[in-house]
């Protein structure tokens, strides 16, 4: 979807993440700037400890950068209370990680329901039904999680993040843990919900394949933007992800200058 002229739904401006103290630094995330905009589905790729989930939990508002500023539909994370964070998440904002996160004894009714009710919302019958129906869950309302497949559990944690309508979905390896045609129609109903609500999909993963639904992928290398990919395909993405580990030895490499 093209910019017009609405806010981004997220903005991140030279973002620093730095755990730990000392000798023990690890620089997490290196002054990243970037956006995503309303109705798009981006990737965010990159080797192990580049900082991926870093910078989806710091635009997520679930963790504070240590500088640098994220901006959510224009309202600027570092500067909200507990209170005001806390109905940020809940109201505009879905999760979904790798391990589905369901809770056992909970009906997938119940489970996709839970935010809502915590938040001491009664949720809408007809609109659970929708969702449910959208995720292809819709004969499976009292049953547990597990009673479903891995797939129907992530379907039942996507269902669950749709049904506050939130602008913005951040997914964790999202299908990390399922097979590959599960995989496929998990990553389609993310796609789905960009195209047809336009949401605005983060979403991290490793595999190329996954990153091929979006439309755009991000690469990040040492905590640092290393590129990105418009329209990107499988092939695409698995040749820049085998130039990206040149790029890390080269930034780690004596003498060599970081770019
Ligand atoms: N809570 C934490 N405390 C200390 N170091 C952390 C913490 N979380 C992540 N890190 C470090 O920050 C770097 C980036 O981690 P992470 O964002 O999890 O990377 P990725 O998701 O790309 O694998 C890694 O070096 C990791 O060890
Ligand atoms: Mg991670």
């Amino acid at each position: 979807m093209k910019n017009t002229g609405a806010p981004d739904a997220v903005r991140l401006t030279d973002v620093r993440k730095v755990y730990g103290r000392r000798e023990n630094q690890v620089v997490a995330l290196d002054g990243v700037t970037t956006q995503f905009g309303r109705g798009t589905f981006t990737a965010i790729m990159g080797p192990s400890g580049s900082g991926k989930s870093t910078l989806l939990q710091c635009a997520a508002g679930l963790d504070q950068p240590t500088s640098g500023s994220v901006h959510l539909e224009d309202r600027e994370i570092s500067e909200m209370n507990e209170t005001e964070l806390t109905a940020l998440r809940r109201d505009r904002i879905g999760f979904v990680f790798q391990a589905f996160n369901l809770l056992p004894v909970l009906t997938v009714r119940q489970n996709v329901t839970l935010p809502l009710r915590l938040a001491g919302l009664r949720p809408d019958r007809r609109k659970v039904a929708t969702v449910l129906d959208r995720v292809g869950l819709g004969q499976r309302h009292h049953h547990r999680p597990a009673e479903l497949s891995g797939g129907q559990q992530q379907r039942v944690a996507i269902a669950r993040a749709l049904i506050s309508d939130p602008a913005v979905i951040f997914a964790d390896e999202p299908t990390g843990a399922l097979d590959t045609r599960t995989a496929r129609d998990v990553l389609a109903l993310l796609q789905d919900s960009v195209r047809s609500s336009g949401q605005t999909i983060v979403m991290v993963t490793h595999d190329p394949v996954a990153a091929s639904y979006a439309d755009r992928v991000l690469f990040l290398a040492d905590g640092r933007l290393a590129g990105e990919l418009h329209s990107p395909t499988a092939e695409s993405v698995a040749e820049r992800m085998t130039h990206l580990g040149a790029f890390v030895d080269g930034l780690s490499a004596p003498g060599k200058g970081r770019i």
